[in-house]
């Protein structure tokens, strides 16, 4: 076996829960996403991210099981790996695992095994992030328009700008945890996250993005999204596997439109609009195209054109949000998608991760991938009078 130096962060993957939103009969680590279980795969995603102290706080009576898939996801680094037992909340059950913290340890992340999707990137980032002052958690930006509801009517909107969705891991530096943890227990005081504890204990906490991937598995249409996302869905297990189709879709806007330019589903101060009966955003259009055209739906002119006026003026991810709608209502789930856009401006690469989330959410988490390619001064795009975009989508057949 390798020797690994003594890592100096910890993660601790809390999976102490029972579940009881999914229903599944068992501790909801334990439940199978595919052939392997919901803790399985938090720790795959664990184990790939940079070495690390892994606490996995179990519940009592699969404290063997956890200690069985701990070993087996370990791989090479099962000596940085222990399962200890938690406790009633998941506030005690952190707390547990901050008692198995080691000597060395200056930097912990605590997740949760419910989030069995997280890219191990995710992790890297959080842990890079934090700071001997601050914590770090990500957040993803919230989609939907919210409002503020009593029983029966909206009482007001919140401006979605101001908010954004909690994951983890969170990150903190481990004094300062340790010490926030020792606050809450002299006070009594439950907090729902992490994050709140330690700046309940007067400590700042910043945010990275997140990703849609991890997304936290709590009901049983949360499962499902999990199996489509691995590739397959429930009755697939089973029965035939599905044939995937694949589409192509193009979009050219000219510059002109009124305002920022939106393209890739995010907002781009400072830059030319480009015109169009909605926002204008090319790259979610050849999306959008690519969906339809691999399920053989028609295209986007018959679905949003104008004699669908609801539509003028939106953005990207109420077309991408639909789409998804459309195909779903006619049985079809979406595998993934990639895109390409042409143009001089705006420079994406800085921005690329952030499109990539709002895109994917917008689709209900599928991997989506976007690049963007200027050429060489050529074209009217190189001329810079508009964008192009082309895109590749794959879905499959869900009944
Ligand atoms: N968790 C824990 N100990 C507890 C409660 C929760 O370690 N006493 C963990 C869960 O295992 C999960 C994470 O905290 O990984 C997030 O909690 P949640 O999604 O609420 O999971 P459960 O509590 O298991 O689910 P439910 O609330 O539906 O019973
Ligand atoms: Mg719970």
């Amino acid at each position: 076996m390798t020797l690994l130096p003594v890592p100096t962060t910890a993660i601790i993957v809390v999976a102490a829960g029972s579940g009881s939103r999914l229903g599944a009969g068992a501790p909801k680590a334990f439940v199978g996403i595919d052939e392997r279980s919901v803790l399985r795969h938090a720790l795959d995603g664990v184990f790939a991210a940079g070495p690390a102290q892994v606490i996995v706080v179990a519940p009592a009576e699969r404290a063997g099981d956890a200690e069985t898939v701990l070993i087996e996801a370990a791989g090479d680094r099962r000596d940085l790996g222990r399962v200890v037992v938690g406790g009633e909340t998941r506030q005690q059950s952190v707390a547990a695992g901050l008692r198995a913290l080691w000597g060395d340890i200056t930097t912990v992340l605590v997740h949760d095994a419910a989030r069995a999707l997280t890219p191990s990137s995710q992790i890297d980032a959080v842990a890079q992030a934090v700071t001997d002052a601050s914590g770090v958690i990500p957040v993803l930006a919230v989609i939907d328009t919210i409002k503020r509801v009593d029983a029966e009517s909206i009482v007001a909107a919140v401006d979605r700008s101001e908010l954004a969705a909690a994951q983890t891991p969170q990150g903190f530096p481990r004094e300062l945890l340790a010490g926030a943890y020792a606050a809450a227990l002299a006070s009594g005081a439950e907090y729902t996250d992490d994050a709140a504890l330690f700046a309940a204990a007067g400590h700042p906490v910043r945010h990275v993005p997140g990703s849609p991937l991890a997304f936290k598995i709590t009901t049983p249409d949360d499962l499902d999204r999990a199996r489509h996302l691995l590739g397959g869905t429930r009755d697939s297990f089973s029965a035939v596997p599905t044939i995937p189709r694949v589409g192509i879709g193009t979009d050219v806007h000219a510059f002109g439109g009124e305002g920022d330019l939106w393209l890739a589903g995010l907002q781009w101060p400072g830059e030319q609009a480009l015109s169009g009966h909605s926002d204008g955003d090319a790259v979610a259009h050849a999306i959008v195209d690519a969906l339809l055209g691999a399920a053989g739906l028609g295209d986007i002119g018959q679905h949003f054109g104008t004699a669908h006026p609801e539509y003028a003026g939106a953005h990207g991810d109420v077309f991408l949000a639909r789409t998804r709608e459309i195909l779903a209502e006619e049985g079809y789930a979406i595998g993934n998608v990639s895109v390409q856009f042409q143009a001089n401006r705006p420079r994406f690469s800085a921005r690329r991760a952030e499109a990539e989330a709002v895109l994917s959410a917008a689709l209900g988490g599928v991997p989506v991938s976007v690049s963007a390619t200027t050429t060489d001064g050529l074209g009217f795009t190189g001329r810079g009078e508009g964008i192009a975009a082309t895109a590749i989508a794959s879905v499959h057949p869900i009944r």
